[in-house]
């Protein structure tokens, strides 16, 4: 058994915000922003939520795979900014779709989100407690951010990816000879490294507590780069070298990278010390900047929908973030 992406949606704000116009808020300039991350410009939202930009990717995603919302059985939703607590944003997700037979639930590995929920989706469909799934990426992390910090405010874009993804139970052979679906995947995390990169949530308060806490600080993004940027670009090669391996396979035998879109010298020191050419490493963080859980998935719709991927290709997603989370999955595509 293995599983196979048959839609691939995505939905972005209305709103683009250029470093330009950062240039009002902060003291940066498109210059630094351009040399130092490869971001030129964002979308941001004005309105749109995460349930409403994850439900808009997943029905483009269903559209494609030929599949009504009534026949999926599971949405798993990757987010760390969702509207509300309770409910999660997976249940939003099914209301807003009618998907009444499905069950819903989110996941928050920060970035490698997705790539941690298609795994998980794989280990379910794997033992056959469903047949199929959408698996979605969504963020509004804009909403996250500090504006008056040009540490952090330059970085990231709001946005959304879905695919559908369905059990195959017998091998699907591709023209070039490979069998299609997961061939190998890593997940990790460094919970000691997980101050570099944080968001706080509300403390505890109750009228139990022997003394009141002080405010909180703010939910605002805090963010070591240099620490990030360091982990990143030794995490992320070691974990897809990893996981080839797992599969006996080498970095030549991988059509494209498609890796977290943080910051493009992170994707270039990656394909570095890969030893691989970096025009197998489709980006669109110039136009998008840092989504979140939704870059993998939004790049791999637009890649699928500007025909850029062929039944047969072998594809490595890999990701990083808060946690310290990280992962590589390896898979044909079918
Ligand atoms: N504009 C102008 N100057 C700036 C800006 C800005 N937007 N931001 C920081 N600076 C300044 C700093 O204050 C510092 O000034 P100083 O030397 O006077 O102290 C100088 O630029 C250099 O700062 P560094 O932090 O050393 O810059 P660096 O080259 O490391 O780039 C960056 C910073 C882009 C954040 C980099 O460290 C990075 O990409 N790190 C990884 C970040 C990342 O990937 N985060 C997300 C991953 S996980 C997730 O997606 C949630």
């Amino acid at each position: 058994m293995t599983i196979r992406i048959s839609g691939t949606g995505s939905a972005l704000p209305q709103r683009t915000v250029t470093n330009t116009e950062l240039t009002e808020l902060v003291d940066t300039s498109d210059q630094w922003i351009r040399e130092r991350t490869g971001i030129g410009e964002r979308r941001i939202s004005t309105g749109e939520t995460v349930a409403a930009l994850a439900a808009d990717a997943c029905r483009q995603a269903l559209n494609m795979a030929g599949k009504t919302a009534s026949e999926v059985e599971l949405i798993l939703v990757a987010t760390c900014t969702p509207e509300l607590l309770l409910p999660c944003c997976g249940c939003q997700v099914q209301s807003m779709l009618g998907a009444s037979q499905a069950a819903a639930f989110d996941l928050n590995a920060a970035c490698a989100g997705f790539l941690f929920a298609l795994d998980t989706v794989y280990a379910y469909l794997k033992a056959g407690i469903y047949r199929n799934a959408l698996v979605v990426g969504s963020e509004v992390i804009s909403k996250l951010v500090d504006w008056s910090d040009r540490s952090t405010c330059v970085l990231f874009g709001d946005g959304a990816g879905a695919v559908f993804v369905e059990a195959a139970n017998e091998d699907v052979i591709c023209e070039n000879g490979r069998t299609a679906g997961v061939e190998a995947l890593l997940q990790g995390a460094d919970g000691s490294k997980g101050s570099v990169l944080s968001c706080q949530e509300r403390p505890v308060q109750n009228p139990f507590l022997p003394e009141q806490p002080e405010a909180c600080a703010g939910p605002y993004v805090h963010m070591d780069g240099r620490e990030v940027y360091k982990f990143a670009t030794r995490q992320v090669p070691a974990c897809i070298l990893a996981a080839l391996e797992q599969a006996e396979l080498t970095v030549e035998d991988v059509d494209l990278f498609l890796l977290h879109q943080a910051n493009e010298r992170i994707i270039a020191a990656a394909a570095k010390r890969l030893g691989a050419e970096l025009d197998k490493f489709p980006m669109n963080l110039q136009r998008l900047g840092n989504m979140s859980s939704a870059t993998i998935p939004v790049l791999l719709d637009e890649l699928n929908r500007a025909g850029r991927i062929h039944k047969g290709d072998r594809l490595v997603l890999s990701g990083f973030g808060a946690g310290l989370t990280y992962g590589a999955t390896v898979l044909v595509w079918g």
